[in-house]
């Protein structure tokens, strides 16, 4: 039913073959349980991410409102913004961002190096903001300036979090799907950083549909359980009313808000342990940011039993780039 509806969107084919679905050995060895990885850290622009999977519906999007430029915004150490730059130059159009510094650091890596070298490299015009308070409102008045300078901007929200953007993790979703009946195992459950919350619903959307008692857990990088289920939530309705579908009775957003302390863009202990772990254990590398919090959560939910039994699957969203922003992280 979804994938027929999904088929009616315009989509740029940037993924080419679906991501990897891996069995990290040595990990599951030191857990007692076997932990799977989904490779979207590896799909194949700048470094990856998760971020392309949106942009297929969005650049797809904005090349048939004949925009020359993309708009959009994010930390200064965002991945999203690295993506969507990256893919603005693979398409040869224009790549303005607003970003913001949301640690209040002034670490010279922080504000350098990492992602935010690379916009350099994919020549994205960046303009520094205070905050990101009112994103849409901001995007909203770059993109009236670019169009009286003469561009055709198309905005890009932050994250690539609208429901044409969340499609692609719908579509994500029912790939997972197949990878996971095809293994012939009854996962206990799926987890992923959920932050602008496109992944995590279009993920959870199609999850619901596809194999409904698998759980979707989305470690919270930045909110509360209680400031993230609504944008969950919302986003998966308004996802799933521009597929044409309803969300089944039993669609439910959860979350584990134990793990993003101190703040968005500030990794803890817990955090740092886990980048440390999966380095050390698989050669695999995850961020400070997003998916070092999300592991954090699932290695504590495995110690904690909050889940089935079962093997597990962890969404690898991608986010290395970031670690070359943080090196004062690993002094003692
Ligand atoms: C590496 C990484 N993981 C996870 C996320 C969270 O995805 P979403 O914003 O769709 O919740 C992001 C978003 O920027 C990200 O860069």
């Amino acid at each position: 039913m979804i994938d027929r509806q999904l088929a009616r969107f315009n989509r740029l084919d940037l993924l080419g073959a679906p991501t990897a679905l891996e069995k990290l050995n040595r990990l599951s060895a030191w857990a007692g349980r076997d932990i799977y990885v989904k490779r979207d850290d590896c799909t194949p622009l700048a470094l990856g991410g998760n971020k392309l999977r949106k942009l297929e519906y969005l650049a797809a999007d904005a090349l048939s409102k004949d925009a020359d430029t993309l708009v959009t915004a994010g930390a200064i150490q965002s991945n999203h913004v690295r993506q969507t730059a990256a893919l603005a130059a693979r398409l040869g159009l224009g790549c303005v961002a607003l970003l913001e510094n949301p640690i209040g650091t002034d670490s010279v890596n922080y504000l350098s190096n990492g992602n935010r070298l690379l916009l350099e490299l994919f020549d994205a015009k960046v303009e520094l903001v205070d905050n990101l308070d009112n994103a849409d409102e901001q995007l909203q008045a770059l993109a009236v300036r670019l169009h009286a300078s003469g561009r055709k901007p198309y905005i890009v929200p932050i994250g690539g979090s609208n429901a044409l953007g969340a499609l692609g993790y719908v579509r994500a979703g029912l790939e997972l799907a197949e990878q996971i009946t095809q293994s012939g195992q009854t996962f206990a459950g799926v987890v992923l950083a959920s932050g602008s919350a496109g992944t995590h619903s279009g993920l959870a959307v199609a999850l619901a549909e596809a194999l409904p008692a698998l759980p979707v857990i989305g470690v919270t990088v930045s909110r509360t359980d209680e400031a993230q289920r609504p944008k969950v939530q919302g986003l998966a309705e308004r996802t799933a009313e521009l597929l044409g579908v309803r969300l089944p009775e039993h669609f439910n957003v959860q979350l584990w808000d134990e793990y993003f302390a101190p703040r968005y863009g500030e990794p803890n202990a817990g955090t740092l342990a886990a980048i440390r772990l999966l380095a050390a254990q698989e050669g695999l590398l995850l961020d400070p940011v997003y998916t070092g919090k999300a592991m954090a959560g699932l290695l504590d939910g495995i110690a904690r039993q909050r889940f089935d039994d079962g093997p597990l699957i962890f969404l690898h969203t991608g986010g290395a780039p970031a670690l070359f922003a943080y090196p004062e992280v690993w002094s003692d």
